[in-house]
């Protein structure tokens, strides 16, 4: 979508894989779906560091409304855990230097049993939310129809357009027409939605992060093009932080992600994050490689029968991601190859920085084999560029 907005993936924080719905402030006042939880989020974000990196956004999910709309049909947060509304919180959110993101679904009712908004209330819906100052808009679709959907999600941008507030909008339209052509047409969203969700939500789990991996890079000939400044495929929210992924899964995560120039948007409880998640999220070249300004998203290259998979990530400036992840259980692989064999036809010396070590490694010519050590369900992520172009001839 055209809207000068997330020219690169967007990078923040949502609520929904590691809150959910918990609405139990009294049993749970930490962490049920409250004001207190953004303002905490928004205070880690910007005080931990986060926000100089780019994780700028604050994003509400689901269970956030009252039960109700109130008598003039306006949303309305639940006001025993939203008390000062969602301007004042928004205020707050802005104050921080950070932007706020809320959700909404096109249908009779949220996927949670929150009221939805229905294809008469889009207008009204999204004024309210430019009233309320917000940033960001994750449209999801439970309970509407596929006609519904295809008359209310680009209702929905020309909506959004009529307030005059930039607002981004995050369409999960696709992920209800199974994410893949012909149902769902890809140059529609791209005009329409600055991201899109296309496959299942991620759950805590590796088993989560390897089925939705396999679903992108099985339909990669569709996705990758489709992704582009403005306009991203979603594979859903970081979950690096909570309980599901080991150190090498955390790892592999955030390198795959960054070379399918995903979204950066974590889901975790970012006022209790160790300091290898934390170092994981916050390494600056990789959040340099993710927020790269062409845009283009990556794609895998190479499936070994050793069940080491090569992605790659062409950059700026002729530089490139790569990422050489194991599929393995049981030890230290040890994998060789050459540029050669990773289609690397340029006559060049390459230099590359190991984005985890961040260790040199020079003189690669194409020819020239290397060894690369990747733990089981772990990566080794490169920095690629060309370094002397050799004379043809
Ligand atoms: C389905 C979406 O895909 C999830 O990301 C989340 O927003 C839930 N609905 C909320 O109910």
């Amino acid at each position: 979508l055209e809207n000068g907005l997330m020219r690169t993936p967007p990078m923040g924080w949502l609520a929904w894989e590691r809150f959910r719905c918990n609405t139990d402030c009294k049993i749970d006042p930490q962490n049920c779906i409250s004001e207190r939880l953004f303002m905490d989020m928004a205070d880690r974000l910007a005080d931990d560091g986060w926000k100089e990196l780019g994780y700028v956004y604050v994003n509400i999910d689901d269970c956030w409304m009252a039960k109700q709309r109130d008598a003039s049909g306006q949303l309305v947060p639940d006001p025993e855990r939203f008390p000062r509304g969602i301007k004042a919180l928004a205020d707050y959110v802005h104050s921080r230097g950070l932007k706020m993101g809320i959700y909404g679904d096109l249908g009779t009712y949220t996927c949670g049993g929150y009221p939805g908004t229905t294809l008469d209330q889009i207008e009204q819906d999204a004024l309210t939310f430019a009233h309320w100052g917000v940033d960001m808009l994750k449209l999801d679709g439970c309970y509407s129809s596929e006609d519904e959907q295809a008359q209310g999600y680009p209702r929905m941008t020309k909506a959004l357009n009529m307030t005059g507030r930039p607002i981004a909008y995050s369409c999960s339209w696709p992920a209800y027409q199974g994410g893949l052509p012909p149902k769902v047409n890809y140059t529609l969203l791209g005009n329409i939605c600055n991201l899109w969700r296309n496959y299942g939500d991620i759950q805590d789990s590796w088993d989560s992060v390897l089925a939705i991996l396999d679903w992108y890079s099985e339909n990669q000939d569709v996705l990758q093009a489709v992704a582009g400044p403005g306009h991203w495929n979603d594979p859903d929210m970081l979950i690096i932080g909570n309980f599901g992924l080991s150190f090498e899964q955390s790892r592999s995560q955030m390198a795959l992600w960054t070379v399918l120039a995903a979204p950066l948007l974590m889901s975790n409880d970012l006022r209790m994050l160790s300091q290898s998640a934390k170092e994981i999220l916050q390494n600056k070249l990789m959040i340099k490689i993710n927020q790269d300004p062409l845009g283009i998203q990556g794609r895998m290259i190479l499936k070994e029968k050793s069940h080491i998979e090569v992605f790659l990530r062409p950059l700026s400036h002729s530089a490139s991601a790569l990422v050489f992840f194991s599929r393995r259980t049981d030890m230290p692989y040890r994998y060789t190859t050459s540029l050669a064999r990773l289609n690397f036809t340029e006559n060049a010396v390459y230099e590359a920085q190991d984005v985890y070590s961040g260790n040199i490694i020079s003189g690669l010519a194409p020819e020239h084999n290397f060894t690369v050590i990747v733990n089981p369900s772990g990566v080794v992520m490169w920095y690629l560029y060309p370094t002397i172009q050799l004379k043809k001839g």
